[in-house]
């Protein structure tokens, strides 16, 4: 162990676990469509979605994806682009398309029933050591620490660990410590709730603006609240730089209403998704139509859309075409009945459809 929790100071190291045991009794969150369940595939299909994505804006893509897709078989035998399109706008598409590969490996290498180990379930597309610790934890009791993004701010104010965590072995010794405070007894029920509990507690009170330490029930023995500090935490200095890029949308129109899309290549944005023809400049977008349709392009008013390291200014041109026009473009024409159960990029999406 590290020096984080200092052996030579008589400190009551289940003090967090009972706490936040009985602070998630209490106080945490109980009805959300994927608790009350310890079946792996509810609890693995929520915990990919809130990644990166907040409580109320999962609770309807939970909804739809849980009752299109039951179980993990109907998801393995779904094709990707039905997957894709259940979860545009959603963000972050590798999420689903590991997804359903994680989906196709339980189904042919698990005999279609999740592992129940932590280790294991490390072993499946997608699923990181937190996400399978949060899965072990949540549904077979495991003692196994997560640590999201929420649990770090809450495990670092706690213990005061100002170590920065842009450094891998500083993270380590937070996954140690992490693991040395979680609960000794009663695992197969104090583990669920003890986890649900750090999210919890690291959503909706250990809070990263203006955390609520009155109502914390750790605060009587958290380093960060003693030193009035609690915003200094974690120390993480490693800077994302963010950039950002223009691309033109060739937005076609036929008499008949039907848009061109093509799906996206993969590797990059957008990948496995049905978009309009992407262009780097307003020169090679126009060049892909005849001299006689060049004065059919309509700019529209460009607008941004921020993605995780990049501000992506879209700048859509629109060109309604005569019947029968062949485009001599990668994709084909799509009703506007069909686009709507398709996977679009949540902007695409808008552009078309602005009120919905
Ligand atoms: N964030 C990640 N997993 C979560 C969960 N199970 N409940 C609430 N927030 C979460």
């Amino acid at each position: 162990m590290s020096t984080i929790l200092n052996p030579s100071k008589a400190v009551d190291r289940q003090f967090l676990a009972r706490q936040v045991v009985h602070w998630q009794a209490a106080s945490g969150r109980h009805d959300l469509p994927w608790q009350n369940t310890r079946d792996p595939y509810r609890v693995w299909l929520s915990e990919i979605m809130l990644q990166q994505t907040q409580v109320v804006t999962v609770i309807g893509y939970f909804t739809r994806f849980a009752a299109r897709f039951p179980d993990v078989a109907a998801l393995a035998q779904a094709t990707q682009d039905e997957v894709l399109a259940l979860w545009a706008g959603l963000g972050y598409y590798s999420r689903a398309r590991n997804l359903h590969h994680c989906a196709q490996d339980v189904l042919l290498l698990h005999g279609g029933i999740f592992p129940n180990t932590a280790q294991q379930l490390q072993t499946l597309p997608g699923i990181g050591r937190s996400t399978a610790a949060a899965i072990a934890a949540l549904c077979f009791g495991e003692r196994v620490a997560i640590l999201d993004g929420n649990v770090k701010r809450v495990l670092t104010r706690f213990l005061g660990f100002d170590a920065n965590l842009a450094q891998a072995a500083n993270e380590r010794r937070l996954w140690d410590a992490a693991t040395t405070l979680l609960p000794t007894k009663a695992l197969s029920e104090q583990m669920a709730s003890y986890t649900q509990g750090m999210m919890d507690l690291g959503a909706m009170v250990c809070t990263t603006k203006c955390p609520h330490c009155t109502v914390c029930p750790l605060v009587k023995q958290c380093v960060a609240h003693d030193l009035g500090t609690p915003g200094k935490f974690p120390v993480k200095t490693r800077k994302l730089k963010r950039t950002s890029e223009s691309i033109w949308l060739l937005w076609a129109v036929s008499e008949e209403g039907e848009v061109w899309l093509h799906k996206r290549p993969s590797p990059g944005v957008w990948a496995g998704l049905y978009c309009f023809p992407v262009f780097t400049n307003r020169v090679d977008l126009q060049a892909v139509v005849t001299e006689q349709l060049q004065v059919c392009l309509q700019d529209l008013a460009p607008f941004k859309h921020v993605l995780t390291h990049k501000d992506l200014y879209l700048h859509p041109v629109l060109l309604p075409l005569p019947r029968g026009t062949c485009l001599g473009l990668d994709g084909s024409w799509f009703s506007a009945n069909h686009v709507q159960q398709m996977g679009l990029p949540a902007p695409i999406k808008k552009l078309m459809h602005p009120v919905d």
